[in-house]
C-alpha cells in the first residue's frame, strides 16, 4: 500500500466547484480525509475491482475470495461511517458478490432503497451458460425518508406516452405530462459498455461506466455543492459528470497513471451530459402502437 503520510493531499485539484482527486489505496485514503471522518460525504457511488483479473494498471485484480471479501467489508465500512445523515451511496458490483454486499450494508443498518440492474448488450460471449449482460446498481440511504432525492431532473418519457399514446399520461392531475421516473431496469441509447469506438471511451481504462448513469445517480441523489465521493475513480467517470452537474467532488484511485488520465477527463469535461439539459432518452422496448382512429395519436384502448 502507499504510504498514508500523502494520503490526504490531493494529487490533483480544481476550485468552483472544489473536485479532488487522490492517489492510494482508498481504505488509506478514506480513514485519512476529514470529510469522510466527520461523515459530511452527501453521495458515494463506489465501483469496485470486482476481482475478474482485469488490467488496473497498479491493483493486482485477483485476490483470493477471503480476502476479496475483507477488503470488500473494509472499504464499504469506511464508505458507511463517511455518509452524511441525508446521504446514500451506490455500489456497482456483478452477481459474484452482489449478496454478500447487500446483506453487509443491511447489517451495517442502511436502508436499502432500490436494487437496480444496469443492463448491457455484448456481455462477454459463451456457449457453457447464459450470457452475462447486467450488473447490480444498488442504492442504499443512511435514512430513507430523510435522504437527498429529485424526481424531476430524471424524468424520461413513459411507455405509455410514447409506445400507447394513453391521453392519461397528460391529465393535469398527473402533472407529469408524459414523463415517469425511470424504471429500476436501466438500459437505451448510450447506456452500453463504453468499448470500441464509442465516443465516451477513456485509452488503458477497463469496465468505464457511461457517464448517463453517473448523470441519472448524481442528478437523483444530490443538490448543487453537495459532496460527491468516489473511492474507485478509474477514467474519473464520476468527477467528471459530478463537476458539470456543479457539484464538489472527490475521486480516490489506486494508480498515479489513471488518476492524471481521469484528472485530464474532469478538467475537458463530459461527452454526453450537459448541466442545462438532461438526457431524457426514451426506454420503451416496443415500436409505437399501430395508431388507429384516423391517425389520432390516443390509443383505443388502455393499456
Ligand atoms: C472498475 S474500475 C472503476 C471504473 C470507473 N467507475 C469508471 O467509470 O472509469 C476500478 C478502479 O479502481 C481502482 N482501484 C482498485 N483498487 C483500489 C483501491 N484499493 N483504492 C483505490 N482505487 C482502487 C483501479 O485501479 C480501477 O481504476
Amino acid at each position: 500500500m502507499p504510504a498514508t503520510a500523502s494520503a490526504i493531499t490531493p494529487a490533483h485539484a480544481l476550485k468552483s466547484p472544489e473536485t479532488c482527486v487522490y492517489v492510494g489505496d482508498c481504505r488509506e485514503v478514506l480513514a485519512a480525509l476529514p470529510a469522510c471522518k466527520q461523515g459530511k460525504v452527501d453521495l458515494i457511488f463506489a465501483d469496485p475491482p470486482f476481482n475478474w483479473n482485469r488490467a488496473y494498471d497498479e491493483w493486482h485484480d485477483a485476490m483470493p475470495e477471503d480476502d476479496y471479501l475483507q477488503f470488500t467489508y473494509d472499504w464499504l465500512d469506511l464508505c458507511v461511517d463517511a455518509l452524511g445523515p441525508t446521504g446514500s451511496m451506490w455500489v456497482n458490483i456483478p452477481d459474484d458478490w452482489a449478496a454478500e454486499i447487500v446483506v453487509h450494508l443491511k447489517q451495517r443498518k442502511l436502508k436499502m432503497v432500490n436494487w437496480c440492474i444496469w443492463h448491457y448488450r455484448f456481455g462477454q460471449n459463451t456457449m457453457g451458460r447464459f450470457i452475462n449482460s447486467k450488473v447490480h446498481a444498488l442504492y442504499f440511504a443512511r435514512d430513507s425518508d430523510k435522504r437527498t432525492w429529485n424526481a424531476d431532473p430524471i424524468l424520461e418519457p413513459s411507455d405509455r406516452a410514447t409506445t400507447y399514446f394513453d391521453p392519461r399520461t397528460h391529465a393535469k392531475k398527473e402533472g407529469r405530462n408524459g414523463m415517469r421516473v425511470p424504471m429500476d431496469v436501466w438500459y437505451g441509447k448510450f447506456w452500453g459498455r463504453i468499448q470500441g469506438n464509442n465516443a465516451e471511451r477513456r485509452a488503458n481504462h477497463d469496465n468505464q461506466i457511461p457517464e448517463v448513469y453517473l448523470e441519472r445517480v448524481i442528478r437523483a441523489c444530490s443538490n448543487e455543492n453537495d459532496l460527491v465521493l468516489d473511492p474507485f475513480l478509474g477514467s474519473g467517470t464520476t468527477c467528471t459528470v459530478a463537476r458539470e452537474l456543479q457539484r464538489r467532488s472527490i475521486g480516490i484511485e489506486f494508480s498515479a497513471a489513471n488518476a492524471k488520465s481521469a484528472f485530464e477527463r474532469i478538467k475537458a469535461g463530459p461527452k454526453r451530459v450537459k448541466h442545462a439539459h438532461p438526457t431524457q432518452h426514451v426506454s420503451a422496448i416496443f415500436a409505437p402502437r399501430n395508431v388507429r382512429n384516423g391517425g389520432s395519436q390516443v390509443a383505443q384502448k388502455k393499456c
